[in-house]
């Protein structure tokens, strides 16, 4: 039987994968997890600070927990207002999971990176598996740790850890939280309330991004693949789409003849220009048939039409 815990449940990717795994695995049998109280949460929630050991090590234990889900983690933007305490969060939480998952005999991990672990050092387009990473974000520093560290555990101790690096996540079920890619998802709320945005990034600065629906779909296949299939044990690339400013306002206002948009960049927009604009996923291709099923437009429609939903629902 698989009993999961999930920490950072209540974040951007956290509050979808725990439904999704809420459904595959039956809904008692996933322990979702977040610093924050999270009172309206479907199933079994607990509040957990994930850089607490015993806290951790006492769920696993009462919970019978077999597979970890560990999302916590301080973003790219918000990492850079206190870079010793977002080290010292994302990789404390990390260990903590490493270390619980080795001593209690966790049968698999599941550890998120992301497209900011590469830096400027990097081909920015098509950018390989393995190129010489420099980030320049305290939480690229530490996603690319965190990666060496699961690749570590994996080797040492036979520990069956899984990773992706994430491009920026657009969904419409719920907010990111402190990251450079998030003004993909604010301009789709800005365009379905009727109203202008400003965008912190210059117009033609292209970043890899993938639709929620897309992740989520990623996540499962890595988690569900055959152990020996699994190649990369520090974290796999993954692509969905790319585009630009300039090319997410073009593809809404093709919905939205109207909307408009303008121009502020601000200290983000170093952050991004030291990521690639395209990744190359063959290592997640070939080890297990990841294929990205929505492109700029699609997405766009879908975004913009579940939104209107939402939207109308919060005004009844
Ligand atoms: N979306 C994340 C960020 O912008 C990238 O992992 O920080």
């Amino acid at each position: 039987m698989i009993k999961i815990l999930i920490t950072g449940a209540g974040g951007q990717l956290g509050s979808v994968l725990t439904k999704e795994l809420q459904q595959k695995f039956g809904v008692q049998n996933v322990i979702a997890t977040d610093l924050l109280e999270k009172p309206n949460f479907m199933g079994h929630f607990e509040q957990l600070d994930a850089t607490d050991y015993k806290a951790i090590e006492k769920i696993v234990v009462e919970n019978k927990i077999n597979q970890i889900y560990h999302l916590a983690a301080i973003l790219s933007a918000k990492g850079e207002e206190n870079p010793l305490k977002t080290w010292d969060i994302n990789m404390k939480s990390l260990f903590n999971v490493l270390e619980v998952s080795r001593l209690y005999g966790i049968d698999k991990v599941f550890y998120p990176s992301s497209i900011a672990v590469f830096g400027d050092k990097i081909p920015r387009e098509n950018t390989p598996q393995n190129p010489n990473l420099t980030p320049t974000t305290v939480y690229g520093i530490s996603k690319s740790s965190g990666e060496n560290w699961g690749n570590y555990y994996f080797e040492k101790y036979g520990l069956d850890v899984r990773s992706l690096r994430y491009p920026g996540i657009i969904g419409y079920q719920s907010l990111p939280g402190g990251g450079t890619t998030d003004y993909a998802v604010d301009i789709y709320h800005k365009a379905v309330k009727k109203e202008k945005f400003s965008c912190f990034l210059e117009k033609n600065t292209v970043l890899p991004m993938i639709f929620m629906n897309d992740a989520i779909r990623a996540t499962v296949a890595l988690m569900d693949a055959p152990k020996e299939n699994i190649s990369v044990r520090t974290s796999y690339n993954l692509a969905g789409m790319s585009f630009s400013p300039k090319e997410i306002f073009e593809s809404i206002k093709k919905i939205y003849p109207n909307f408009r948009i303008s121009y502020k960049p601000d200290f983000r927009q170093k952050i991004a220009s030291s990521w690639p604009q395209s990744i190359n996923d063959t290592n997640a291709r070939e080890d297990w048939g990841w294929k990205p099923a929505y492109n700029l437009d699609r997405m766009s429609k879908i975004m913009i039409q579940k939104l209107e939903e939402q939207y109308k629902l919060a005004t009844i």
